[in-house]
């Protein structure tokens, strides 16, 4: 026996290796076991190492450590030689649990855990190092199962919730737009009502009145009464008055006939726009008119339509001050075709525009509050919906005709 092997001898000895019950622990414990001396010698290697990293032969020292390949788990950076824990262990450190990606001898690749620490005599003398391993193959690839699980779920939560947002967002347009309809519905059939009694009555009130005019008119006429001239002249003017308000009433009715044809707005606007000048001049204001060229025809009773452009034309010119202008403006916008009525004045009050279209709504003295219900009604007829944008400095009506 040489020195060296001596000194193993004795090392072994103070390891106490011979110990049988420490022989036994190391066969039966559920790790990998490399015990060395302090040159790096291997004394005990237990047959679990051989399962983890595979059969190996005439490796006898730790100097030769460079044959492990092994590479940090986490950051992938290959584990040269002194890099190995039980050969740091040997300079004092204690490591535990560093995951590491090997390549065991049969060429397969596995995952360990491994450990290491110093072995100290009564003097605290580095006299050997022991290392642990265990295999977490199985779990690491059970990890990174559960990790692309996670990741499939996760993205199956993202897209149900994205496609539940889209559903009540959806839910909540419809929702938005039945309450508008209902809105609107019970507002026609407001205007509906209004109309029918408006027809009932209208036809009755009308023949008197027109018996009455006509006697008036007689009567101004005739020398005898002279002296009366003005007050019969008021008299009729307040009859034709009464006349016109049955006529608005009777323009609220949904069951009116109506008289549709093809019929293009832009010549409408161009019989009515000298009548509407006139008007507008009478309060020095003005205004302009700006026609789309080839603008389509559309299907609808250019009467009503007429009545519709002055009735909004009045509200213009009646909320503006001198030298306003007020704008006639048609124009085609996602195929469809577009009257936008827009005035200088002071906009619409926040108190009326909510209760806007209503019959008998009206903040002048001498209005009637039948002319915009009038607009909505006819609109209504004919396949038009009416926007309204106001602000301090004017109001714009947008009357949109469906395809
Ligand atoms: N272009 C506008 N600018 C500002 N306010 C407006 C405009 N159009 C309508 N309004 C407001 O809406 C109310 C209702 O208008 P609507 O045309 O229905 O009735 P009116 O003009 O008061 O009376 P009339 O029956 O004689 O038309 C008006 O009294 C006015 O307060
Ligand atoms: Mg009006």
């Amino acid at each position: 026996m040489n020195i060296v092997e001596k000194e193993a001898q004795i090392v072994k000895k103070s390891l106490n290796v011979d110990n049988t019950i420490l022989k036994a622990l190391i066969k039966c414990l559920p790790v990998g076991i490399f015990i060395i001396d302090s040159n790096g010698k291997l004394l005990e290697v237990n047959s679990l190492v051989y399962n983890i990293w595979g059969e190996f032969q005439g490796i006898e020292n730790i100097q030769q450590a460079d044959k492990f390949q092994g590479w940090n788990s986490s950051s992938g950076e290959l584990i040269c030689g002194n890099d190995w824990a039980l050969v740091r262990a040997l300079h004092g450190e204690i490591s535990y649990g560093e995951v590491i990606d090997i390549l065991r001898f049969d060429g397969r690749k596995a995952t360990i855990l491994n450990s290491a620490a110093p072995i100290l005599d009564d003097k605290n003398n580095i006299i050997g190092a022991v290392a642990t391993i265990s295999d977490i193959t199985k779990i690491r690839d059970l990890e990174k199962e559960l990790i692309q699980h996670k990741e499939i779920l996760k993205n199956l939560i993202e897209m149900k919730t994205h496609k539940l947002i889209n559903i009540n967002e959806k839910l909540s347009r419809k929702i938005t737009i039945n309450e508008q309809l209902t809105d609107k519905l019970r507002h026609m059939e407001q205007l509906n009502l209004i109309g029918q009694v408006a027809a009932g009555l209208g036809h009755e009130i009308r023949n008197p009145l027109t018996t009455v005019r006509g006697f008036l008119q007689i009567f101004q006429e005739d020398n005898n009464f002279q002296n009366y001239h003005p007050i019969f002249s008021t008299m009729i003017s307040e009859l034709d008055r009464a006349n016109s308000i049955i006529s608005e009433f009777l323009s609220l009715a949904r069951v009116k006939e109506v008289n549709k044809a093809m019929v293009n707005l832009n010549e409408i606007l161009s019989e009515l726009s000298p009548l509407i000048q006139a008007h507008a001049h009478i309060t020095s204001k003005n205004l302009e008119v700006i026609l789309e060229d080839n603008l389509k025809d559309l299907y609808i009773d250019e009467n009503e339509i007429r009545q519709l452009i002055l009735n909004l034309c009045n509200n213009g010119i009646e909320a503006m001050g001198p030298n306003k202008t007020i704008t006639l403006h048609t124009y085609t916008e996602n195929n469809q075709v577009i009257l936008k009525v827009k005035d200088e004045g002071s906009g619409i009050p926040k108190n009326i525009l909510d209760n806007i279209g209503k019959p008998f709504l009206t903040t002048k003295e001498n209005g009637t509050g039948l002319g915009l219900a009038t607009c909505f009604s006819i609109a209504d007829r004919n396949n038009a919906q009416i926007n309204i944008e106001t602000n301090s400095l004017g109001t714009s009506i947008l009357v949109c005709f469906e395809e």
